[in-house]
Order: C-alpha cells, then sequence, then structure tokens
C-alpha cells in the first residue's frame, strides 16, 4: 500500500514508518509526506529519504475549509491508500476528510477518550492518573474522537514532570503506529459501520 504521512513537527513517529520499511518489517511505501509547516523537520526527513514532501502555510488561505482541500489535493495527488496523521496539529475539517473515511488514522499521546486535544501530558499528570499511554484511531470530524485501533500504555512514576511522561509515551508510540500500519496495510483492520474490525471480529 501507499502512505502519505501528514506532520508538523519533528516527525520520529515519521521516521519510525521509514525505518520500519527499510528493515522489511512495514510491506508499505510512503509516497509522500505533508504539512502546514514548511520548516517542520519532518519534511527534511522525508526529503533525506527520497521522498516528496511538501507544505502549503495556512495564512496563505481564506480560510480552515480552502487549506484542508488544498492541501487534500497534493494529497491525493501521490495516489495513497492510507494517510497517516503522525504528529499533524491542525484540525482536519468534516469536507476535506469524508472522501478519505477508514483510510485515515491519527497517532494521539494519550489514552483515548481521555485527554483529547493538545498538552495530554501535563494534563494526565494534573489529573494525578495512574497510567498514561498513547493511542492510534481512525480520524473523523470529532477531535480525536474516531474509533480507536490500539493502544499503549505506561505508567506515571512519581517525581515525572510532562517531559518524562511524554518521552515514556514517545518510545511506545513508534512501536504502536507501526504495529497498527502491519494490521491496516494487510487488511486485517478496518472500518465498518464506524466501528472497527479486526479479522472480521468487533475489536
Ligand atoms: C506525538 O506525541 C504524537 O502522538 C502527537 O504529536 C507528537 C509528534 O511527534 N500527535 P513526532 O513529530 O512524530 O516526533
Amino acid at each position: 500500500p501507499r502512505l502519505a504521512v501528514l506532520a508538523s513537527g519533528r516527525g520520529s513517529n515519521l521516521q519510525a514508518i521509514l525505518d520500519a520499511i527499510d528493515d522489511g518489517r512495514l510491506h508499505a511505501q510512503v509516497a509522500g509526506v505533508f504539512g502546514d509547516k514548511p520548516a517542520a523537520f519532518a519534511l527534511a526527513r522525508a526529503r533525506a529519504a527520497g521522498i516528496p514532501a511538501r507544505a502549503l502555510r495556512p495564512r496563505d488561505f481564506a480560510g480552515r475549509d480552502e487549506f484542508d482541500a488544498a492541501l487534500f489535493a497534493e494529497v491525493a495527488s501521490v495516489r495513497p491508500d492510507v494517510v497517516v496523521c503522525a504528529g499533524y496539529m491542525r484540525l482536519l475539517g468534516a469536507a476535506a476528510l469524508a472522501p478519505w473515511a477508514g483510510r485515515i488514522i491519527n497517532i494521539h499521546p494519550s489514552l483515548l477518550p481521555d485527554f483529547k486535544g493538545l498538552d495530554t501530558h501535563a494534563r494526565a499528570l494534573a489529573a494525578g492518573v495512574p497510567e498514561h499511554g498513547a493511542s492510534v484511531h481512525f480520524v473523523t470530524a470529532d477531535l480525536d474522537g474516531g474509533p480507536v485501533i490500539a493502544q499503549a500504555r505506561v505508567p506515571v512514576l512519581d517525581g515525572d514532570d510532562a517531559d518524562a511522561l511524554a518521552a515514556r509515551v514517545l518510545d511506545t508510540e513508534h512501536p504502536l503506529l507501526v504495529a497498527s500500519l502491519q494490521l491496516l496495510c494487510a487488511g486485517r483492520i478496518v472500518l465498518r459501520d464506524e466501528v472497527v474490525e479486526l479479522d472480521g471480529k468487533l475489536l
């Protein structure tokens, strides 16, 4: 399968995908990397790997719908089977998402449905939860609210600050995203009637 990756930042999850493909652990191809921040390190990683990378700037567009339409025109141009949001930090509107239903996933640094949105690690610490983690889910217009595919858990430890907790979660994100993509790319994970099926059974 062909993947398009959306990223706004450092791109360590993108790198995990590229490394898994290089190692033969993930049978897929990254056809393009797209984003909203021209200076994002994720784009440099893509170019270093010989992958087309393009960022559009939101301020060059009249509004979110116009930006999303232009971004997804770029995405569609590389004919992906699956779109992966890997640290893509902008909301995506319903109109842009509609054609990709069941074919677009996101990795989010919390145990959804807890801590949707930003600053998840600081909020998990403030809430005093004993466990935190990461989730891979199908993207819908409901922010971080789409059906969950897989989660990884980590303990919250005494003395953790947000950075320490974020680092522990990030270590689990990379294998979690690769494992989710292995299932998705093998056709074993399917979104049917808004629920996730694994090997034809409800997850
Ligand atoms: C990750 O924590 C991801 O879950 C969140 O943003 C971060 C991106 O990290 N959505 P990277 O750009 O993949 O290194």
